[in-house]
């Protein structure tokens, strides 16, 4: 097939801002995205800068945005992403800094692993004759993070990320699920703890990017919605997140709809005058788009709230 790969390409010796690249590229039907920017690469182009290794969405290095998503090069057929003629953008990873054409800085992602540290640590080493068994069962739901590559799609596409660097992002936060979930471990405690903080499992926006991009089926959010639940049962200490949640679950179980105005109360604190007068202009621009009803302060119950009531109550026994 015939294909046209627009690359963005990036310079800092030559150039301080990116530009666009089309190169023509004449591609057996079998060939991947990273077969044709190989390809690129040895016949047409040398200077083209990508990182790659296994060539079988193993090792997690040749992660990319293909048409506006992360994906492994190595992993998607060229046909997949381009009819016959076409043209494919090809870009770095997103939420990470370029440092040439397709190559990005890993600094942050490994920051933020090595943040959630991940490795196991039990209460107490075994002796040396013995070991720590763990059953089948308590180790099933650990499969799918620990099929995690590493190879940072997740944290490219991530939408929270995007806006606030602080935030431990889905592949941090998978791995953390990894060792909380893991009963081997003596600090899940501690864990949910520093979870529970900024930048932790509250600042997800629940946007689903990280599900859909993930090459192994990871499902960072799932994990993280995790995470929340088990930081919740913890009991930890309230924090603006665990006070949203449960601020919201108290006005729809109260009246059954979300109180707005008392979720900004509640978060933030009613003596946090700051934080709440930082929230105005928010709650100006929802007023005027009718987020609001009016008079926002008069927050009445719905007709049917009871049987709101009994959903929770029921939920609630369920747990028991
Ligand atoms: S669901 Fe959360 S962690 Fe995943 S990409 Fe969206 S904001 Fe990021
Ligand atoms: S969670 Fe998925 S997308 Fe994120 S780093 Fe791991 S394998 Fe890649
Ligand atoms: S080259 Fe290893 S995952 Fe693509």
């Amino acid at each position: 097939m015939q294909a046209k790969i627009r690359v963005q390409r990036y310079d800092p010796e030559s150039s301080e801002q990116p530009w666009l690249q089309e190169y023509d590229v004449d591609a057996p039907e079998r060939y991947s995205v990273l077969d044709a920017l190989v390809k690129v690469r040895e016949e047409i182009d040398p200077s083209l800068a990508l990182r790659c290794s296994c060539r079988a969405a193993i090792c997690g290095s040749c992660a990319m945005r293909v048409n506006d998503q992360a994906r492994l090069a190595c992993n998607t057929r060229l046909s997949s992403v381009v009819e016959d003629g076409g043209t494919v953008k090809i870009e770095p990873m997103g939420n990470q800094r370029v440092v040439k054409d397709l190559v990005v800085d890993l600094q942050l992602f490994w920051g933020k692993v090595r943040a959630v540290q991940p490795y196991l640590q039990p209460d107490a080493e075994p002796g040396p004759e013995e070991e720590f068994i763990a059953s089948n069962e308590s180790m099933l739901n650990l499969l799918t993070p620990m099929g995690c590559i590493m190879c940072g799609a997740c944290v490219s596409d991530c939408t929270a990320l995007e806006v606030d660097e602080n935030f431990l992002g889905p592949a941090a936060l998978a791995k953390s699920y990894r060792f909380v979930a893991d009963p081997r471990d003596g600090k899940s405690g501690e864990r949910l703890g520093a979870l529970n903080e900024y930048g932790g499992v509250w600042d997800c926006a629940r946007c689903y990017m990280c599900v859909e991009v993930c090459p192994k089926g990871v499902a960072p959010m799932d994990r993280i919605m995790e995470l929340r639940e088990s930081v919740m049962a913890s009991g930890a200490p309230g924090t603006p997140g665990s006070r949203h949640v449960q601020s919201f679950a108290n006005s729809v179980a109260r009246s059954g709809w979300l109180d707005e105005t008392m979720l900004a109360v509640d978060s933030w604190g009613k003596k946090n005058v700051p934080k709440l007068l930082s929230e105005a202009p928010l709650g100006i621009r929802a007023l005027r788009r009718g987020k609001f009803p009016m008079p926002a302060f008069l927050h009445h119950k719905r007709p049917g709230h009871r049987n709101v009531r009994r959903i929770f109550e029921r939920a609630e026994a369920g747990k028991e």
